[in-house]
């Protein structure tokens, strides 16, 4: 694995948090993008090297909004970049722990994503992302 690609930080109003967060970074998110098939509304901000991804629900179903209703607002997942994700699925299969998906899919900020079930990863929702060359 490579650097801390972003932190995923889930809130209950996006507008007011996209408000809140270019206060705290001094600069303003770089792109507004909803990933349907996720029910989230995700804002971008970059920070150096690693960006913060504001996460917000679309529908009441989605596992942001579980998340919210089971923890309130907070950090969410913790995202490293990697140069094979698929060596990557295989490699942590391989060492024990569970992939909660079992192919890559694609993620916001064009980026194929898989999670690893935060049960073996001492409670954090752990994010593998490969960028995507456009
Ligand atoms: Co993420």
């Amino acid at each position: 694995m490579q650097h801390v690609e972003h932190i995923g930080i889930a809130v209950k109003n996006l507008a007011l948090s996209n408000d809140l967060f270019t206060k705290l970074l001094g600069v303003a998110p770089y792109k507004q993008e909803e990933v349907e098939s996720e029910g989230v509304m995700t804002s971008f901000f970059q920070t150096g090297q690693t960006k913060i991804e504001l996460l917000e629900a679309t529908k009441p179903d989605s596992p942001i909004a579980k998340f919210l209703e089971k923890k309130g607002e907070g950090i969410h997942h913790i995202a490293f970049e990697v140069a094979d994700i698929l060596a990557e699925m295989e490699r942590l299969k391989t060492e024990g722990f569970t992939l909660l998906n079992e192919t890559p899919k694609q993620g916001a900020d064009n980026k194929l994503v898989c999670f690893l079930h935060p049960k073996g990863t001492n409670s954090v929702l752990i994010e593998l992302c490969q960028s995507v060359k456009l």
